[in-house]
């Protein structure tokens, strides 16, 4: 950590000498807090981004070309060569997941690390119980670790790590799971001064999904898979319950398409869906962020059917080759940076904190999909299917909500329920008239469901294997003898 000196001289030389405006008022304790947040600052980057993006404003990238990307269907035909080369990779041990869980989760509105929400609608299961599951299924299934890697961020790192102790690491050793903090960066104003959210705190937001490049080099996570002979990552977001980690299809694809960064994507159900759509700008792989729509009118297209012609969008499902992330890390100065207009709270002059009702400065974040600009190899961007694989939950209703999450898990695991010959309750409309949980330990898909529920009566407690909040008629004889 920086002296007084160095950090006093390092923030005037900056031009960010006021952060020591209320110096003289800190205890010790409070002095601490400062040094810390100011050793951490890359003050040079910083200066850097705040020319480029507060003190001039820079045009929008614009490309000659912008066209879909291609994408490898559902029904290819060489899916089933895919999903045998993904799990030769699996059974081989080559395969890590990484999580990234380090962002602030502010729309949920939840009081504590978002995967910790209890997702489940009959057990409060939480979302990071949930992978948790899906891990010991394929652990099971393919006789192999899989540690998992964890992002955090200084918003929730501590949280999160009790969080996994209060819960035994779900039974999968804490040797197999390794969190990984992010750094943090610094908010400013329309001036480019740092912003102090209390008289010894800045006010700093975590760096990005992006940041988990830097995080991995740095915090040995890159080492730890290396000497555990991994060299594939199985990437996802922490909101996604239904997303299938270490998907053998997908990692199929990487694997025998050569490919040092691949990507799922899923159709758009309307042009302005709030995700990103993956694209060939001038011909590079990109993806080009809902919030940058209306620069890319084209994209806002649809076709004489009313689907949109720019279809693939970004589920953030990805898988990273080890020495693809090397090989970004070595060349990150290069990385692109993002800006975001927010409200952010600071102290003022007097040392007063002011909520501001209206944006009042910028954040900068990098995005870990900028990475596949620089892949050296045509695009593998794999199609999935939304239901039983992409349901984000960003809000509590609404569009990629906690209610439409759960819409989804009944509609998805009634289906699985009448493969086996039962009659789950139905609206009208179709719907399922109640809640069911099924453990991913227990089965990851409709035909490790079938197989794994003869011979089992449910509900089944353990876990609750099986759960519904209803009576569930049992049509098939095979399916209930317990
Ligand atoms: C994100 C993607 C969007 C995609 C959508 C799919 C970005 C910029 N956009 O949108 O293209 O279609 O998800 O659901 O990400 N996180 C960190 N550290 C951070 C910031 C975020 O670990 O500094 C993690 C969060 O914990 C979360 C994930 O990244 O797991 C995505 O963040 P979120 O804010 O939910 O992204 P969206 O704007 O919804």
């Amino acid at each position: 950590m920086l002296t007084y000196e160095e950090a006093h001289n390092r923030a005037a030389e900056f031009g960010q000498g006021h952060l020591f405006q209320f110096w003289g008022q800190l205890n010790e304790a409070e002095r601490g807090a400062l040094l810390s947040d100011i050793s951490e600052i890359d003050f040079p980057l910083m200066r850097r981004l705040i020319a480029h993006w507060v003190l001039s404003e820079p045009e929008p990238e614009r490309f000659e070309h912008i066209a879909p990307v291609p994408v490898i269907p559902l029904n290819a035909p060489d899916s089933a060569e895919a999903w045998a080369a993904g799990e030769d990779a699996l059974r081989a041990g080559r395969v890590g997941l990484f999580l990234v869980a380090g962002g602030q989760g502010t729309r949920l509105g939840f009081n504590g690390p978002k995967g910790a929400y209890p997702i489940g609608p009959l057990t409060g299961k939480s979302l990071f119980q949930y992978h948790a599951e899906k891990i010991r299924n394929l652990r099971r299934r393919y006789g192999c670790i899989l540690p998992w890697y964890i992002m955090v961020s200084d918003a929730n790192a501590e949280e999160t790590s009790v969080y996994f102790e209060q819960h035994d690491f779900f039974g999968l050793g804490r040797e197999h799971i390794r969190f990984l903090r992010q750094r943090m960066v610094p908010c400013v104003d329309l001036a480019g001064r740092f912003l102090l959210e209390a008289k010894d705190r800045l006010a700093m937001n975590p760096n990005g999904h992006g940041g988990c490049i830097p995080a991995m080099v740095e915090s040995g996570v890159l080492e730890d898979a290396r000497e555990r002979g991994v060299d594939l990552l199985s990437y996802f977001q922490v909101d996604n319950w239904a997303v299938k980690v270490a998907d053998p299809r997908f990692i199929g694809y990487h694997v025998l398409r050569g490919a040092e960064m691949s990507s799922k994507n899923h159709r758009k159900n309307s042009p302005r869906e709030a995700v990103g759509v993956h694209c060939l700008c001038d011909g590079r792989y990109q993806v080009i962020e809902y919030s940058e729509l209306d620069l890319y009118p084209q994209l806002l297209e649809t076709d004489e059917r009313g689907d949109v012609v720019y279809y693939a969008g970004n589920p953030a499902i990805h898988i990273l080759s080890v020495d693809f992330v090397q090989q970004v890390y070595d060349h990150f100065e290069a990385f692109p940076w993002h800006r975001a207009f927010k409200k952010i709270p600071f102290v003022d002059e007097s040392g007063a904190l002011v909520k501001p009702d209206a944006p009042n400065g910028y954040k900068f974040e990098t995005f870990v999909f900028d990475a596949l600009q620089i892949i050296g190899h045509a695009p593998v961007a794999v199609e999935i299917q939304r239901e039983g694989e992409y349901t984000p939950t960003k809000q509590f209703e609404g569009d990629n909500s906690v209610v439409a999450a759960r819409r989804s898990m009944a509609s998805l695991w009634s289906k699985w329920l009448e493969a086996t010959g039962a009659k789950p309750p139905r609206q009208a409309d179709g719907s399922s008239a109640i809640a069911i949980e099924i453990s991913p330990a227990f089965a990851l898909d409709e035909k490790e469901f079938v197989t794994n529920s003869l011979g089992h009566d449910w509900p089944i407690d353990t876990d609750l294997a099986i759960g519904a909040a209803g009576e569930i008629e049992r049509a098939a004889p095979a399916a209930q003898t317990s």
